[in-house]
């Protein structure tokens, strides 16, 4: 089993991505596959809007954001952080989720996924809200939602590690719940009704009948629905 770990936060040694390291240990020492992504150390360009790859399937720019969504096809879980920046996701989240094929493609078809947001004051649930809608409208489900409020300061030490005695150690048994919790559902291929149930109103109410209104200009979706059997 493959895991996808991406982190949206442009301080690779913040709080956000220890949270996701700690993740990361637990599903390894279970022989799990995970491949950790800082998208602050990717090539990314924005979305230009063009909407050529709703016709062919592809981004039209060829750099790494490409190359991270097909990774995440092929991945059996995939776990998203995301800092907390005006009561959203980061700007790097943001432009990974534009470049990403997530919603209208359903790049998270059948994929078990874990959401950690992180926050100094306000706003951390509402990161979470943005990264579970978008997990269940694509089509994945979430074993887990971790939402952290720490000091902007404290996520500033050069060894993460290093953070508090108590928070840390109660930051660890989170992760490695929220591991164990991923590997057990995407071995059982648990199901999450509420979140099916949403995801196929979502889907067949929302984004089937406007796809197929746009016909030849989205034929890659509908080629990329025909390989996932949606
Ligand atoms: C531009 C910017 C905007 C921020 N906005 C918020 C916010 O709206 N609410 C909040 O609780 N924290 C906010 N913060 C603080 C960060 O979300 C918080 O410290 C986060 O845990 C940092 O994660 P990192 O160490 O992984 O980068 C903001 C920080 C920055 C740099």
């Amino acid at each position: 089993m493959k895991v996808i770990i991406i982190n949206g936060s442009p301080r690779r040694k913040g709080i956000t991505a220890a949270i996701l390291h700690e993740i990361e240990r637990g599903l390894s020492v279970k022989g799990i596959e995970v491949m950790f992504y800082d998208l602050d150390a990717i090539k990314m360009a924005h979305c230009l809007g063009c909407c050529s790859c709703f016709q062919s399937g592809h981004c039209c720019i060829k750099d790494d954001a490409e190359k991270l969504s097909e990774q995440i096809a092929e991945a059996d879980g995939v776990i998203l952080g995301s800092p907390t920046y005006a009561s959203n996701v980061s700007g790097l989240m943001k432009d990974f989720i534009d470049r990403g094929h997530f919603v209208i493609e359903q790049l998270l078809h059948g994929k078990y996924c874990i959401t950690v947001s992180t926050g100094e004051n306000y706003g951390n649930r509402d990161t979470s809200k943005v990264l579970g809608r978008l997990v269940v409208y694509s089509g994945g489900c979430i074993c887990d939602s971790i939402v952290v409020k720490a000091p902007f300061e404290t996520a500033t030490l050069k060894d993460p590690q290093k953070r508090n005695g108590s928070d840390k150690e109660e930051r660890k048994s989170i992760c490695s719940k929220a591991a164990e919790k991923m590997i057990r559902e995407m071995k059982q291929r648990k199901k999450h009704p509420l979140q099916n149930l949403q995801h196929f109103i979502v889907l067949n109410i929302g984004i089937k009948p406007f796809v197929k209104k746009k016909g030849i200009a989205y034929q890659g979706v509908v080629e990329k629905w025909r390989k996932m059997g949606i």
